[in-house]
């Protein structure tokens, strides 16, 4: 048997911690070696409850001749640089969603770590769960005649801190990526990208400018259509959940039960609502880290590339021109290097 790649886990807030947990005790082809981050106190918090050596100085890790890979899991703006550190260390790269806040650092930063020769997997974590797996699979198999109708919904129960959608690089770039790469990765490229977007559920997000409740309709490059609705603040709890409807079948792909029990009285049933994405998505984390592992070991393209993040952050940037113009953004797929790049008026290249 192989032995196991050792990963280390830059980064340990909200998703640095389940990838943490995720690397400690769910993973076949990965471990956890150490983790880093840049306050000590959760870097020891961390240590201790993973029981592996933790550092605040991220270049302990990257001195670190055991270490094979590192896994980024801090915030949006310092993904670049510190994919860039740990891949001229020679280090396999997992970076969180989104590469950069901006399209320069993205190509900079894929350029930098192609150039080194290392992987690049992007957390696209739907692409790993297993009931999009599968229905994707079969949409893909040609089980579902011509795709008609995409409709998906991400909505988080409530905002994150107020510090994190300061730096967040906008609700388009931080929300509705994981959808227009799902999109993509179901029914195929875009051609048009319509959105609308409000804060109308929190003063503090219109405050900085940005929304918490958007919609966006897509015009796929095979004539089908696509609706994603998105927020920020749905309450009753996390939903993420996909409709493709088309020729000879329908799937629809939803789960919103935390546990699968119900509960039952004279006044009806009930069951708990999964309330944020660690509760809906283990086993998708842990087959992304899985499936990062595994392309390290056996010297694979990564499921997830740098590209795949660039045309999603390419359409994400349309979605956010549409809202902030009210017009539709015809966009262009161009296929290049194994991956689509997206090409429109107005893109800040
Ligand atoms: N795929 C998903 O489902 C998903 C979900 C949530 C967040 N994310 C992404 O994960 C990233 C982190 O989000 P979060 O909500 O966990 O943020 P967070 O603010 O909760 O945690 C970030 C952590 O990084 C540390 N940190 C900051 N700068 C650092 C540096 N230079 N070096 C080392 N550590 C540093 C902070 O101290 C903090 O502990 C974001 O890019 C976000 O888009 C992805």
């Amino acid at each position: 048997m192989k032995s196991k790649v050792r990963v280390a886990l830059v980064g340990l807030g909200r998703m640095g911690r389940i990838h943490a947990g995720t690397l400690a005790a769910r993973c076949r082809s990965a471990e956890l070696a150490v983790v880093a981050d840049a306050d000590p106190r959760m870097a020891a918090a961390a240590g201790a409850e993973f029981d592996v050596p933790w550092t605040a100085d991220v270049d302990e890790v990257l001195a670190d001749d055991t270490v094979e890979a590192v896994a980024v899991a801090t915030p949006t703006a310092t993904h670049g640089e510190l994919a860039v550190r740990a891949a001229r260390a020679g280090k396999h790269v997992f970076c969180e969603k989104p590469i950069a806040l901006d399209r320069p650092g993205t190509v900079r930063t894929i350029d930098a770590v192609t150039a080194a020769g290392v992987k690049l997997q992007v957390g696209f974590h739907r692409r790993h769960d297993p009931d999009w797996v599968a229905a994707t699979r079969r949409i893909h198999a040609g089980e579902m005649g011509t795709p008609y109708l995409f409709r998906t919904s991400l909505r988080d129960m409530k905002p994150p801190p107020a510090e994190f959608l300061a730096g967040s690089g906008g609700f388009f770039v931080d929300v509705t990526i994981h959808d227009l790469d799902t999109a993509r990765w179901m029914i195929g490229e875009i051609v048009e990208v319509s959105s609308y977007g409000t804060a109308i559920a929190d003063p503090a997000i219109r405050a900085i400018g940005d929304i918490d409740t958007a919609l966006v309709v897509l015009r796929f490059e095979s004539g089908a259509l696509g609706v994603i609705d998105n927020s920020r603040a749905a309450g009753y709890g996390y939903e993420c959940s996909t409709e493709v409807m088309g020729e000879l079948a329908t799937t629809r792909i939803d789960r919103p039960q935390h546990r699968h029990y119900l509960w039952l009285t004279p006044e009806g049933a009930s069951f708990g609502i999964n309330r944020d994405f660690e509760e809906r998505y283990p086993l998708a984390y842990a087959e992304e880290m899985e499936a990062f592992a595994r392309c390290v070991r056996d010297d694979t393209m990564p499921p997830v590339t740098g590209l795949d993040a660039l045309a999603a952050f390419d359409l994400a940037t349309a979605a956010d021109l549409s809202w902030r113009t009210g017009r539709a953004v015809p966009v262009v797929p161009e296929r290049r290097d194994g991956g689509v790049v997206y090409a429109f008026e107005g893109q800040d290249r």
